[in-house]
């Protein structure tokens, strides 16, 4: 546990002597995989992987997410074309597309003759979204569990509408982010990437944001001697990483004009 907690916030951040459970640490242990071995899933995992998602908590119980398997080769590549070129996509042998499902509740609705505007909303795109969000970590956390791995896909989101004409989705319906599934290639297993200090995480009582600047600059260093080990060609701090991810417009991968297509899709209409 103590060498988990080491990885996961670098030894000089880590906090020490806590409660510990197989649980935490699996999930501990999470890190990113971006290549595959082709095999195929043991049988039953897919299944169980939806078993312990749908085992999620919902809003209201509306469990307003899907999910698409897909394990066509050519889809996968059309996926990761739309990706930007990302070729985990098309190695790993499932590729989990989660949508944010608001059409089945339109349908339900119609179908006992009752309206649905509320499902106009952008309140109820968030509640779909988180829906499909918290599905998806039960999934990553079962998945591990059985020896597989993830990378969950935001690229999925540069161009929603092509998406969705692929997998057929009615209006009210997008796939919000993709997940790769699947053994790890060798030597691809990735390694425990660390996270911020809980100092800049976890406020207790009162959120105080400039408190949070000497855990920001220890984590630079942690991320820095991260970087050195496992991914030497990065050598901005993290600081400079994550404000160059919002610096603009052009840094979303096209996802800035993403409202206006939310809404074509039949999405916050109301709004
Ligand atoms: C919603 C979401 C979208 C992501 N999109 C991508 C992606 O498109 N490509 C990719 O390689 N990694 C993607 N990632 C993985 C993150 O880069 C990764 O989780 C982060 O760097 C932390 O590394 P770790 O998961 O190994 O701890 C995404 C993660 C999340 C949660």
């Amino acid at each position: 546990m103590t060498n988990l907690l080491d990885q996961r916030y670098g030894a000089a951040n880590a906090p020490s002597a806590l409660p510990t459970s197989a649980a935490i640490d699996l999930m501990l242990s999470h890190r990113s995989v971006r290549g595959y071995k082709p095999d195929p899933l043991p049988n039953g995992a897919l299944e169980a992987i939806v078993a312990a998602a749908q085992s999620a908590a919902t809003s209201s119980n509306l469990q307003a997410w899907s999910v698409i398997a897909v394990t066509d080769p050519a889809a996968k590549a059309e996926c990761a074309a739309l990706a930007g070129g990302q070729k985990h996509i098309e190695e790993c042998p499932v590729f989990l597309l989660f949508v944010a499902d608001l059409a089945r509740l339109n349908r339900v609705a119609d179908r006992a003759g009752l309206p649905h505007a509320g499902n106009d909303s952008l309140e109820m795109f968030l509640v779909a979204s988180i829906d499909a969000a918290l599905a998806a970590q039960n999934a990553v956390i079962a998945a591990e569990s059985l020896g597989l791995s993830t990378v969950y896909i935001g690229a999925m989101r540069n161009k929603p509408e092509a998406v969705a004409s692929l997998f057929g989705l009615p209006q009210g319906a997008a796939v919000v982010f993709g997940l790769c599934l699947g053994s790890a290639a060798e030597g691809k297993g990735g390694a425990i990437k660390p996270r911020l200090p809980q100092e800049a995480v976890l406020h207790r009582g009162r959120y105080d944001l400039a408190a949070q600047d000497d855990a920001i600059a220890r984590y630079d260093a942690a991320m820095a001697d991260f970087n050195a080990r496992e991914n030497p060609s990065v050598k901005a701090h993290w600081t400079v990483h994550s404000a160059r991810r919002v610096a603009g417009q052009e840094s979303l991968s096209g996802r800035h004009v993403l409202m206006q297509a939310l809404r074509r899709m039949g999405f916050f209409k109301a709004e």
